[in-house]
């Protein structure tokens, strides 16, 4: 079954609809009853009975063998009065192949229904030492 989150109703979804929009139980263990630490074979859940096609862990990295050519790290924030949520951030070499690839897979879909984005940018982040910077 698809999951439906209508915007702003996260916080009113029931814990099942939840784990199904992000295609991942809040205990860490997998819909198909993979473990914790363990990868799941969304291939053999083809139609999506156990991870639905639409939920976020699936559409974000489809083969768990093979991951999307970017790092995430979301940090979380609540300052009360309904003021929360997640500053999303991603690490890649690539733009179009890290961010821009996951993205167009996401839009439109079970979480992204759930959010409102209030901000954006993209930021150049130098490798450690000096070989970046050109002294000739
Ligand atoms: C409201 C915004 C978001 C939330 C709450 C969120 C949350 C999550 C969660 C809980 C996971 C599962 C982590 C795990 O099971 O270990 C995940 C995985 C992932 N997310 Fe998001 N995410 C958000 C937005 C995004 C966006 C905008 C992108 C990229 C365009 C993205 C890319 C990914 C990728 C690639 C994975 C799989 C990474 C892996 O399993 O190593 N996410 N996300």
């Amino acid at each position: 079954m698809a999951a439906v989150c209508q915007p702003v109703s996260w916080d009113t979804d029931s814990v099942d609809e939840q784990e199904r929009i992000m295609g991942r139980r809040r205990d860490g263990e997998w819909p198909d009853g993979v473990l914790v630490g363990e990868e799941p074979n969304l291939a053999a859940d083809p139609k999506g009975r156990r991870t639905p096609l639409d939920s976020h862990v699936r559409l974000a990295a489809p083969d768990r063998r093979n991951l999307p050519q970017l790092v995430p790290r979301g940090y979380s924030y609540d300052r009360g009065g309904g003021d929360a949520g997640i500053i999303f951030n991603c690490y890649q070499r690539d733009l179009a192949e890290g961010f821009g690839a996951v993205q167009k897979r996401l839009e439109g879909k079970a979480l992204a229904k759930c959010q409102l984005t209030t901000g954006g940018g993209d930021f150049f982040v130098p490798p450690p030492g000096d070989a970046w910077i050109d002294t000739s």
